[in-house]
């Protein structure tokens, strides 16, 4: 039988990219997400090209749902040995017209949807011996920022999560990590990415001069699944062409 890999937020962007990578792999993939819409064509147009991808709709940031849809994936494709939670969103605005509201939802998928997901797999995993979970945090997670304090506020728990987990989860052989990409093309990321000034202020400050793609971001978190990562937990790996390292645009040219 397949290893199993359940992908969260698995229906766009990095997240989908992540469910090529593994079935590329071999895995069987579970599509975890609140888009039944989009979720439920992906997993079909892929399963239509003889893949092993499944989608299961569900609403991360409820605990009970998320243990529901954990249960399902289980009893259905036989175990969960990966869980990747790319589910999130992003909410830009001025920090003091932030609302309760907005505050909150963002929170509740990115930071509670993190944790209730791994909850729910864990002890799946623990009583087949073990697994690996990769969160997103986010080179926000690192760096502060105007108009995205919701945001950048739910990436840094996302990495003290990771750390939590990875040091609670070991006894039960379950390894937690993190990914912070930086500019990735995605939807999420296109109000940035699409804006020609902004775009071009981004580049120059990025090491590497370009954006990233999605499948940079997937092989990097397959790695970080895979028995080659064995003594790899509790880390955070940030993806994305040296931004976090420096800005080279502070620099004057060699004399
Ligand atoms: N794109 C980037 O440049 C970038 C950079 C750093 C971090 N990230 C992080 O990567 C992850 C994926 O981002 P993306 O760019 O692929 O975004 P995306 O908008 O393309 O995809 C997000 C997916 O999450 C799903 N989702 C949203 N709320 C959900 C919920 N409550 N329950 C289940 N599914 C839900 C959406 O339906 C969508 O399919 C996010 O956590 C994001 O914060 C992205």
């Amino acid at each position: 039988m397949n290893s199993v890999a359940v992908v969260t937020g698995g229906a766009s962007g990095l997240g989908l990219a992540v469910v090529n990578r593994f079935v590329e792999e071999g895995f069987a993939v579970a599509i975890v997400d609140i888009s039944e819409e989009k979720g439920a064509v992906m997993a079909k147009q892929l399963s239509d090209q003889g893949k092993n991808v499944y989608f299961f709709h569900a609403d991360v940031s409820k605990q009970e749902n998320a243990k529901q849809v954990a249960n399902r994936i289980k009893q259905e494709l036989g175990s969960i040995d990966i869980l990747v939670n790319a589910a999130g969103i992003i909410h830009r605005t001025k920090s003091v017209d932030l609302t309760e509201e907005k505050l909150k939802k963002l929170l509740d998928i990115n930071l509670n949807g993190t944790v209730f997901m791994s909850q729910a797999v864990q002890p799946h995993m623990s009583l087949s011996g073990g697994g690996a979970i990769v969160n997103f945090g986010s080179m926000l997670a690192h760096y502060g920022s105007k108009n995205l304090l919701a945001y950048a506020a739910s990436k840094g728990a996302v990495i003290q999560i990771t750390k939590c987990l990875a040091v609670d989860w070991a006894q039960f052989n379950i390894r937690v990590n993190a990914v912070s990409p930086g500019y990735i093309e995605t939807p999420l990321a296109s109000g940035a990415t699409q804006n020609p000034v902004f775009r071009e202020r981004v580049l120059s400050k990025t090491p590497q001069n370009r954006f990233g793609t999605p499948d940079e971001v997937a092989v990097a978190i397959h790695f970080l699944c895979s028995k080659d990562a064995s003594f790899i937990t509790g880390v955070d790996l940030p993806i994305d062409g040296g931004l976090l390292a420096g800005d080279p645009s502070l620099f004057p040219p060699a004399s």
